[in-house]
């Protein structure tokens, strides 16, 4: 069923043509529990966090560069997919997972990066901060899909011509770098041109959020800041203490850090001798020197505008069974709701 027929179906949908509208592969339909991927995070997903994602049934991601180097990502990739390949142990198989390939010109490590993921049969490649061109051909090759990361419709343009299966919109409100259009209006004009698959980020932290992103016209969210203080991720023990500690009057939107605009966390600024208020400029986004990257990560911390929704260091599972509560209790609401009934006729 096209996007401009399930518009155009009045009424309610039948359960086999609601199954049958979803725009994700069936396998990715069996495999997984809610329309979430775990968002890859520089210096803080971690392999366990991946491992935990897709065997709790969501997608989960991690950027190539969190391994020091290439030979090292082939090594966590050989023990991801040999981890996963058991399945969940109720039977069904696991999730699928992603691997974020930084896109940008001066990212020196792609190609070896591109070919470990080949050899690995990456399920999804995320590409960021540039053209997905380069990654399209070599993906569609073993069957994988690739998601563009954007931040404007302008872009997700370009993504689409280059041949990706979906598109991750960067929203305002997203922890690391960040875009600046509101979620319901950039879904809607990437729509306009797009029956794709759309992942829409920024400030997601609750179960209803993924029915709303839904309901928006997404088909997946990302959560990032959500998970930044489960037990499987990477972040150190004090930045999963402030994260709990913070809230949206800690969040500062700035280009100064990395040269992209960026939600940081001003109190991790403040320990690192900045003062978030006169922040000396940084120049162009630049990934040539891997050492200077890790530092402007390591030290001054991400968050997005959902921080304050970060109440504790829990496990990924507990935090996954929490958001599915949430979503199945967003359902019941949907059902009950008046404003359905009227509608709905
Ligand atoms: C600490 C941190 C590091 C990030 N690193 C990356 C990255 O390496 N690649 C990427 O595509 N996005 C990165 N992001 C952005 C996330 O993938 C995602 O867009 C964002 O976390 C979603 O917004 P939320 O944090 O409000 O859920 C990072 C975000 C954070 C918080």
């Amino acid at each position: 069923m096209t996007l401009a027929t399930l518009h155009a179906a009045p009424g309610r949908l039948a359960p086999a043509e609601a199954a049958a509208s979803s725009r994700l592969p069936a396998p990715w339909l069996a495999s997984m529990d809610l329309p979430l991927i775990v968002a890859p995070m520089f210096l803080v997903s971690s392999m366990p966090l991946l491992v935990a994602s897709a065997q709790n049934g969501v997608i989960g991601a991690i950027p190539a560069g969190n391994a020091r180097n290439s030979e090292i990502l082939d090594g966590w990739l050989g023990e991801l997919t040999a981890a996963l390949a058991s399945g969940r142990g109720n039977g069904r198989p696991a999730a699928p997972w992603a691997l974020n390939l930084v896109v940008h010109r001066t990212n020196a490590r792609l190609a070896a990066d591109l070919a470990i993921c080949v050899k690995h049969r990456a399920p999804l490649v995320i590409t960021a901060l540039g053209s997905p061109r380069a990654v399209v051909e070599a993906v569609h090759a073993y069957g994988g899909l690739v998601f563009a990361d954007v931040n404007t419709p302008d872009y997700a343009r370009k993504a689409t011509e280059a041949g990706v299966d979906g598109l991750v919109l960067i929203a305002a409100g997203a922890g690391g770098h960040t875009g600046a259009m509101a979620a319901p209006a950039f879904v809607a004009a990437v729509r306009e041109f797009w029956d794709g698959i759309i992942v829409i980020s920024g400030g997601m932290t609750e179960g209803r959020h993924l029915r709303a992103a839904q309901a928006m016209g997404a088909d997946l969210a990302y959560m990032g800041t959500r998970f930044i203080a489960s037990r499987e991720s990477s972040a150190v023990p004090a930045y999963k203490e402030m994260l709990v500690a913070a809230s949206f009057r800690d969040i500062l939107c700035t280009a100064a850090i990395t040269g992209a605009p960026a939600n940081k966390l001003r109190p991790s600024l403040v320990a690192a001798g900045l003062d978030p208020d006169n922040l000396p400029a940084r120049g162009r986004f630049d990934l040539s020197n891997r050492d200077r990257d890790v530092k402007a990560w390591k030290d001054i911390w991400s968050a997005g505008h959902g921080v304050g929704r970060v109440a504790a260091v829990e496990d990924a599972a507990a935090i996954i069974a929490a958001l599915r509560a949430d979503y199945a209790a967003a359902i019941a609401r949907e059902q009950a709701d008046p404003w359905a009934r009227k509608v709905m006729g």
